[in-house]
């Protein structure tokens, strides 16, 4: 397996990108891109840093999930940013970033990504992708946050990764949904463009300002879901997400409520009633 070629990230990304990058690594072999950022000092505010592997051995999901991703099948790569302060509803960031890899993946062609809320990337009703923002312990008032991205690019036919997409019909790849699935070095470099103009746009406008462009790819509405909150559950039908990132979901007996922490359990098909 060939790894991945920084320099060729780095041209397939934007100008206004690249002067906002101080560093890009790839590696052959890593545990997780993630682990790895978080523990590199953080880039100057206002600056990235990206790791990039398509061997990642022991990928990281939310809430001690795994990502698994066959040698070679898909990209494994984390930004990391440093903001001046610490913006304001930073849980929401992960919600913006998902809209800039919506951008990215359109660009290159792919045809129907959806955003299940949180964090997951959906096509054809499975799993496409996942995004994980960690946050590095703070030193003074700026803040780093490192975002890892997988994105299934080539499965092998015979993949079964168990009750890890419980939710979805199958795990899907971009070479289901594109007439040609891109280069992993093309595929980051325009994740590398995207995802920082969505760094930045958040650091001025935060969540709000795409909120309702976020609806438009929200695999949740409609459809009947339970959510483990992680004290109870909440069961209704998926009624968007709020300005500031919440989930709205319509319960029969009390109405519309919002969830700001939770795992999707169940997702039925849309065409659900409250
Ligand atoms: C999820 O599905 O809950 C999120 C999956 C995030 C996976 C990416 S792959 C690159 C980065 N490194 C990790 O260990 N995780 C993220």
């Amino acid at each position: 397996m060939t790894s991945l070629d920084a320099e060729r990230i780095r041209q397939f990304a934007t100008d206004s990108a690249r002067k906002k990058l101080a560093d890009i690594e790839v590696l052959a072999e890593i545990d997780s891109t993630n682990s790895y950022l978080m523990q590199s000092p953080g880039p100057a505010p206002g600056t990235a840093k990206i790791a990039a592997t398509s061997n990642q051995t022991n990928g990281r999901g939310r809430h001690g999930k795994t990502w698994q991703s066959p040698p070679g099948s898909g990209l494994c790569m984390s930004v990391a940013y440093t903001f001046e302060r610490q913006p304001e509803n930073l849980p929401s960031l992960t919600l913006r970033l998902g809209l800039g890899a919506i951008d990215a993946l359109e660009e290159l062609g792919a045809a129907g990504v959806e955003l299940k809320w949180p964090n997951d990337l959906v096509a054809l009703n499975g799993k496409l992708g996942g995004i994980l923002t960690e946050v590095q312990p703070k030193s003074g008032r700026a803040v780093t946050v490192v975002t890892g991205i997988g994105v299934n690019v080539d499965l092998p036919d015979t993949i079964d990764f168990g009750t890890e997409t419980d939710w979805a019909r199958q795990v899907v790849d971009l070479k289901m949904i594109c007439p040609a699935p891109p280069k992993l070095e093309k595929l980051a470099g325009y994740l590398t463009t995207h995802l920082l103009k969505a760094f930045v746009e958040f650091e001025s406008s935060g969540l709000a300002a795409v909120a309702e462009r976020w609806s438009e790819y929200d695999w949740l509405q409609g459809r009947e879901i339970t959510i483990d909150t992680g004290v109870g559950q909440v069961s209704g039908i998926g009624a968007g997400i709020a300005n500031d990132g919440a989930l709205l979901v319509d319960s029969p007996l009390s109405g519309i409520r919002r969830v700001t922490s939770g795992t999707i359990v169940i997702a039925g098909k849309r065409g659900a009633k409250a």
